[in-house]
């Protein structure tokens, strides 16, 4: 018996094993291309010739290959080998896929955690690497040893099975939303001549005032007090503005201030110019 078993040996699942290894866990290995699994064997991996030994090797299975539909079509293959098991599902998807994979689980006898790794490959195994968790807490303690060696900032969500991938899809939409802003002030840097690897270095040192106003919008949004605005939502539009006229004035691309303006507009035309940005919330509610 090993301690755990990792499925997938992608990108992914080779950090997660790897990482499991450092942390001195014995596991057992499967991948479809068998070949993968090699630089870990070599590492004090054992590999499974086959799915059904790889379930059967450990209490706790981990499971990260591309998607729901691929872990799916591994798992039906494995028989009653899951009663009894813990399967920690770390392939990313919707809550729904969560939802139906705990349901599936359960059916096999198998207790089930669903997780979303906020991280790269390269991120793995760190103190602070942030990885969502949700599903029963029974099966949340049993997996925790080895799901601390693959991150140490987990953060378990509750016992309902989708909230680690709702979770995950919110930070992805902060992020993405934060990087396509990023990627449009370099291209307003590129067209004055200024240093684009200036501009990131300085974004990632005031990332800090940023976190704070992402936090501040929140307590906004979930108390409902869009009043006495610091910033109102109408200067706050003004930048919608300033940046769709500056793009015209450069000759660089407008997808991102038409968006944002988009968004001030409808803002605006909603009669919010005298409440917070949180207020913004209205918008896309309505
Ligand atoms: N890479 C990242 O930065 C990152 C970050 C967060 C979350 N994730 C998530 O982690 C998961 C794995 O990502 P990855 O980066 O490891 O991807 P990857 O390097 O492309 O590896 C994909 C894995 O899925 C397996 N696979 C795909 N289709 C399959 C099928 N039909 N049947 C059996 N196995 C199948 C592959 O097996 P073969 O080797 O046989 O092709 C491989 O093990 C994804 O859900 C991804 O969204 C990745």
């Amino acid at each position: 018996m090993s301690d755990v078993t990792v499925i997938g040996l992608g990108a992914m699942g080779t950090a997660l094993a790897d990482a499991l290894l450092r942390a001195g866990q014995s596991i057992t290995v499967w991948n479809r291309t068998a070949d993968r699994a090699a630089p870990l064997v070599q590492r004090g991996a054992t590999q499974a010739s086959g799915v059904r030994q790889a379930v059967t090797a450990s209490p706790v299975i981990v499971v990260c290959v591309y998607d729901y539909k691929a872990s799916r079509a591994i798992l039906e293959e494995v028989g009653d080998a899951l009663v009894g098991k813990v399967l920690v599902q770390l392939s990313t998807g919707s809550p729904l896929d969560a939802r139906e994979g705990e349901r599936w689980a359960k059916a096999h006898g198998a207790d089930y955690l669903d997780g979303a790794l906020l991280a790269t490959p390269s991120q793995i195994g760190r103190p602070d690497t942030p990885i969502f968790l949700s599903g029963a807490e029974s099966a949340y303690r049993k997996a925790e040893p080895a799901l601390k060696a693959m991150g140490g900032g987990l953060m378990y969500r509750g016992g309902e099975a989708g909230a680690a991938a709702a979770w995950d899809i919110a930070a992805l939409s902060c992020m993405f939303g934060a990087m396509f802003g990023f990627f449009h002030g370099v291209r307003v840097c590129e067209a004055e001549g200024l240093s684009v690897e200036g501009f990131g270095d300085m974004m990632g040192q005031i990332s800090p005032v940023i976190g704070e106003m992402v936090r501040s919008q929140g307590k906004a949004i979930a108390a409902e007090d869009y009043g006495h605005p610091e910033s109102s939502m109408e200067i706050c539009a003004g930048s919608g503005t300033l940046f769709l006229r500056q793009a015209r004035e450069a000759g660089i691309g407008s997808e991102f201030p038409t968006f944002a303006d988009g968004l001030f507009r409808r803002a605006m035309a909603a009669g919010l110019g005298e409440e917070k940005l949180a207020a913004m919330i209205k918008v896309l509610r309505a």
